[in-house]
């Protein structure tokens, strides 16, 4: 079997390494199953992006929707990145950490009046408005909080992203944004609309893109909004562009972060504002494993199936998406044979997989094997399904690793459950 090896993740001695720590050290400390995650690949991801787009008045906000815990989150502001944040939750997770408000943006197709109140309380840059409805009740909601809120328009450009249709958002039929006409009306009833400032113009056409021609394309038709706008008397600050670039996770072509700014900026030069970016998958797929532990080897019929000790509840993505991640043994040793497998987890549903017919180093009862390309859309999807407990996370910073969330007690499992009827 073929081994993935991004940055930061690699064998030595036969042993996989997180930096300069062996993940078979961890696991022996911490026990599985676990996420582990590098801080230097996130640090040199977010700095590689950022360095791309030089050339332009430019802000990185963070998507945390892609991975929340705080440290995670202050790695990248720690760095100067802003924070995009998609409900209440994820808006008070950035306030713990300590982010400035003017660096946090607000996204969401759904957000209740509650968000919206906090979100105008605690002054954030810009809330990202998805329809007429929602833009007449922030500007009621400001007004009562005798504010003015800075607000930007969703638009939904109608562009294919060419990714899986669970995460494509940017199409006709999906239920993001508002279209171009739409828009341009919205814009225009300003004078009308007290309390709010429109500020900017927002699109999110996506996950997992792999292509640079849909941003392009998505591009040039808010830039033609921006400049109608502007012919209009009506001047935006910037344009988000969202988020979307896409990671390698199996043999996927994906394109470099300086090839995408080569293809957008001389777009973007022209317009004359502030551009954002919203990166999540980008900036943390692949400083990211999932740690788990062979329970069994067993063959039903002649299908041979590895039950390891994390499940559909851990990490949902091969379930909900079919998504492909590479599974290979923490510890490579010379003898194995390889075997074709469902590497399964121990939930009652036949979606509980990580793999299917997956070639795979026979790896035996208490092994442990990694899951990569898992530092994205992980953690943060994970559930207690099956009365599972959530697992531990873990920084690693060169030869030093932080457990940055405790694996859940089984007392949490209950702790808002008090009482019996
Ligand atoms: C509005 C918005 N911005 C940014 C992102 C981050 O996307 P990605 O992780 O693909 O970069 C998402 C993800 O769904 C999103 O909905």
């Amino acid at each position: 079997m073929e081994y993935f090896e991004p940055d930061y993740f690699h064998y030595k001695n036969n042993q996989l390494y997180c930096e300069e720590l062996p993940v078979q050290e961890i696991a022996e400390d911490i026990g599985s199953p676990a996420y582990i995650y590098s801080k230097n690949y996130f640090i040199d991801r977010y700095k590689e992006f950022d360095e791309a787009f030089k050339e332009i008045k430019h802000t990185i906000f963070y998507a945390c929707k892609s991975n929340f815990n705080l440290s995670v989150i202050k790695t990248f502001t720690d760095i100067g990145s802003g924070v995009d944040v998609n409900s209440e939750g994820e808006l008070l997770r950035a306030l713990k950490v300590g982010v400035d408000p003017q660096k946090i943006i607000m996204s969401g197709v759904g957000k209740t009046s509650e968000e919206i109140k906090l979100a105008i309380e605690k002054d954030l840059l810009m809330i990202k408005a998805e329809s007429e409805e929602e833009i007449f009740l922030i500007n009621e909601i400001a007004a009562s909080l005798n504010k003015t809120a800075r607000v930007a328009i969703r638009v939904n450009p109608d562009v294919d992203a060419q990714t899986h249709p669970y995460i494509s958002t940017g199409l006709a039929e999906n239920k993001f944004g508002v279209d171009t006409e739409t828009a341009l009306k919205l814009f225009r009833k300003q004078k009308d609309l007290k309390n709010i400032k429109f500020t900017g113009i927002d699109m999110h056409i996506g996950s997992q893109i792999i292509k640079v021609e849909p941003f392009v394309e998505a591009a040039k038709k808010l830039s033609e909004l921006i400049l109608q706008l502007k012919s209009d008397g009506i001047f935006l600050e910037h344009l988000d562009m969202g988020g979307g670039v896409g990671s390698t996770y199996n043999n996927e072509k994906t394109f470099a972060v300086k090839d995408f700014a080569n293809a957008l900026l001389p777009l973007l030069k022209k317009l004359e504002c502030d551009v954002f970016f919203e990166p999540g998958r980008y900036l943390i797929a692949n400083g990211g494993i999932l740690l788990t532990k062979v329970l069994y080897n067993k063959k039903n019929h002649d299908k041979n199936f590895i039950v390891v000790d994390s499940a559909m509840n851990d990490l949902l993505r091969p379930s909900i998406y079919s998504a492909y991640h590479h599974i290979q043994p923490v510890v490579l040793k010379n003898n194995r044979k390889d075997i074709v497998a469902d590497i399964v987890g121990p939930v009652c549903e036949s979606g509980d997989f990580f793999a299917k017919k997956r070639e795979i180093a026979q790896s035996n009862h208490g092994e442990y094997l990694a899951i990569m390309s898992a530092g994205a859309y992980g953690m943060p999807m994970a559930s207690n399904y099956n009365s599972r407990r959530r697992p531990a996370e873990v920084l690693v910073d060169g030869k030093n690793y932080k457990i940055i969330r405790s694996r859940e007690t089984f007392d949490h499992l209950f702790f808002d459950e008090p009482e019996l009827i």
